[in-house]
């Protein structure tokens, strides 16, 4: 047990796994529901992002940026400043541990949305979403891809366009600031409505 559990920190999955009370994280998440929602889909303000279903790492990452100001965000930098690393690790859990609700995509956006997702484009170099989020858009937590489906799509566009400007530079080795560089505003927004529906 103990060589498992030295693999499993060399590799970084200890934490990740096995880290994070979900009940305790549940409470601490209470001031939290106003904006994200008490399910963690964050249905009162389309430019809010739904917490529910996404990666614990991934949210982990986020609010320990959101606390140095690495993820340079007023309102996310005062949330955050007042919890701990333990608080972070359960808060994490809990939303982790919730059910995203997808919505349904606008018929204007399914065609240039689901190729932007699957395929890029070509002629731009603009890589394929799905390399990193995955094919139903859930993300590979362990490698710091979040999951993407059923997110709220006015959020996704000003991430993405905060990307594009620079404005959002957290993303580890420039990844993401460098594809959303590659696209254009109707990308942006077809992807995103597409993805409302993605699962
Ligand atoms: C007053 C509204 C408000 C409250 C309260 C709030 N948030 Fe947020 N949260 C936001 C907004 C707005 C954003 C988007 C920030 C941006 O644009 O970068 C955000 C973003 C986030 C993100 C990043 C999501 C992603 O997909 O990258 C996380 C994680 C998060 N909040 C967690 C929390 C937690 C945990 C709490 C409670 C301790 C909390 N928030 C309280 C408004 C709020
Ligand atoms: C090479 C891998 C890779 C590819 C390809 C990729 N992404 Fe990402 N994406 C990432 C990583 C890593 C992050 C998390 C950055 C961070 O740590 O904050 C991310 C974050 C995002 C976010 C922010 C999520 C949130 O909750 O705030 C959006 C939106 C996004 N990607 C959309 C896209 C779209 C659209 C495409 C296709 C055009 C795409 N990504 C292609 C790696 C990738």
């Amino acid at each position: 047990m103990k060589k498992l559990a030295a693999l499993l920190a060399t590799l970084g999955l200890a934490t990740t796994v096995f880290a994070g009370d979900v009940e305790k994280g549940q409470q601490a998440a209470a001031a939290c529901a106003a904006c994200h929602g008490a399910d963690g889909n964050a249905t009162l303000q389309p430019d809010y992002p739904k917490l529910a279903g996404q990666g614990a790492k991934y949210l982990e990452k986020q609010l320990h940026e959101f606390k140095s100001g690495a993820r340079d965000n007023a309102i996310m930098m005062g949330q955050a400043a007042g919890l701990n690393d333990e608080d972070i690790e359960n808060i994490a859990a809990f939303y982790a541990s919730l059910e995203v609700q997808h919505a349904a995509v606008p018929a204007q956006y399914i065609e240039l949305g689901k190729k932007i997702y699957q395929a890029g484009n070509p002629s731009t170099s603009l890589p394929a979403c799905t390399a990193c989020h995955g094919p139903t858009g859930i993300g590979v937590d362990a490698a710091g891809f979040p999951s993407l489906g059923g997110q709220n799509a006015q959020y996704t566009v000003a991430q993405l366009k905060a990307f594009k400007k620079g404005m959002r530079a957290n993303d580890n080795n420039r990844m993401m600031r460098d594809i959303a560089a590659k696209m254009t505003d109707e990308e942006i927004e077809a992807v995103a409505y597409y993805l409302v529906g993605l699962h």
